[in-house]
């Protein structure tokens, strides 16, 4: 049975086809579904199309629907297409004809719409909530591994001595840019499209601000066509944000696999977080950090595919819209799933020491020696040549001086500056 039955039953491929994944993934939505039905209809009743004595019926039938909500035993039924259609047969189904009412100066547009703004913004605060632990954890890190150096690299070659302190604070750092993109999400997802209707408002005088304020909205999308068109472009957005974390966190997943082998040695975890080999008896396999590399890769193709699901679209709602929730909702679970992961995973990380001690990292401290000879007074171009002589020749003897260092940037983690612009952002959120 559809809400829009007039009289002839959909064909069941047909509906079987168009419902697709609706009435799993809708279950998401349901929470949010009642607390936008609340809003429209405590708004219907203030703007007379509703009498106080069904609002006082249909406010705890709704209620109850929230609680089965919650217990989990609420279900989209076999033949109902969707979660606003199972809201609205169990209301009638309760209330009669008062059931029937609740949708007037609505349409399932702006009521999906509605539910996908209070679902996004709920979720990016979980994402914000699991970003800023993983933040936390990389800044005690930081601080906790400050002294221990580690060869950096550029073109995979060893380049200048780097720190433990270092790579960890660089990830917390960037983590603060990425959530500038996950504010910036969040604030697009953050206003109300309720009374936009099928995308081109109503007929009925509806407050608008009512159901703004209601749902806590910070505004509404006033132009109703702009509402409709929030659709995609909110996922847009969401998804850029995800791409943004998805890429941290891939790139500190790489880190993590290449240094885990045997040929760098630099981290290594509890033999019980690692995975073994069915033939090799000595492996100690990364594949966490694997799968987070290959999950956090596939994050940054979301966005792609909202791209081209949305792409040229017609203005207005198309069906299409719907195949939206098959993308973005794995999505988000996956990603928290992994900054989680993440998280769990750094609390048991194992630092080597000393590792600047091997002769392989015998040239590291060569711009050191330069810097040094450059600040006594030598021409930093002569002092560049002299040690680049001695090297090339065999002359060079390491010194393996790090003062500088400590002193300059290598030392100067600004981990707590690092943490307000955290704080700051947490703050809007
Ligand atoms: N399941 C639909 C979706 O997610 C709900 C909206 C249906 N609207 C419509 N005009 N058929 O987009």
């Amino acid at each position: 049975m559809q809400l829009w039955n007039k009289g002839f039953e959909p064909d069941k491929i047909i509906e079987e086809f168009t419902v697709g994944s609706d009435r799993e993934l809708d279950l998401m939505l349901a929470k949010y579904d009642v607390e936008g039905s609340i809003a429209h209809i405590k708004m219907l009743q203030s703007i007379g199309l509703l009498k106080k004595k069904e609002l006082d019926l249909l406010l705890p039938a709704l209620e109850d629907i929230k609680n089965s909500i919650e217990k989990g035993d609420f279900k989209i039924e076999e033949g109902v297409e969707d979660v606003h259609s199972q809201i609205e047969f169990l209301l009638t189904a309760k209330l009669g004809d008062i059931g029937k009412k609740i949708h007037s100066g609505r349409s399932r547009n702006d009521q999906v719409l509605v539910d996908l703004k209070l679902f996004f913004r709920d979720e990016i605060k979980r994402i914000a909530e699991a970003c800023n632990k993983l933040f936390a954890r990389l800044q005690d890190l930081s601080e906790q591994h400050k002294d221990k150096l580690m060869p950096g690299y550029t073109h995979l070659q060893i380049a200048m001595p780097s720190s433990f302190g270092l790579w960890f604070g660089a990830y917390a750092e960037a983590l603060t840019d990425d959530m500038q993109i996950l504010l910036a999400a969040y604030k697009i997802a953050n206003q109300n499209p309720l009374g936009s209707a099928a995308g081109y408002g109503s007929s009925f005088p509806l407050d608008r601000e009512m159901t703004t304020e209601l749902l806590h909205f910070e505004n509404p999308h006033y132009n109703v066509v702009a509402a409709q068109m929030s659709r995609g472009k909110t996922e847009k957005a969401v998804a850029s944000a995800l791409a943004a974390i998805a890429s941290t966190l891939g790139h500190l997943a790489m880190d993590i696999c290449l240094w885990m082998c045997g040929n760098f040695g630099f981290v290594s975890f509890p033999d019980e977080l690692t995975t073994g080999s069915s033939i090799m008896p000595h492996k100690k396999n990364p594949d966490v950090f694997e799968i987070m590399r290959g999950k956090c890769n596939r994050l940054q193709s979301v966005q792609n595919e909202v791209a081209l699901l949305t792409a040229n679209l017609p203005l207005g709602y198309n069906r299409d819209l719907q195949l939206l929730k098959d993308i973005m909702f794995p999505a988000i679970r996956e990603l928290i799933q992994c900054l989680e992961i993440a998280d769990f995973m750094l609390q048991h990380i194992k630092v080597k020491s000393d590792i600047l001690e091997e002769k392989l990292y015998d040239y590291i401290f060569t711009v050191e020696d330069v810097n040094r000879l450059a600040s006594e007074g030598m021409p930093f171009r002569d002092a560049y040549k002299k040690i680049g002589m001695e090297v090339q020749n065999g002359t060079y003897k390491p010194t393996r001086k790090v003062e500088h260092h400590h002193l300059g940037s290598i030392g100067n983690l600004a981990t707590e500056r690092i943490a307000l612009k955290m704080k700051n952002i947490m703050k809007e959120f």
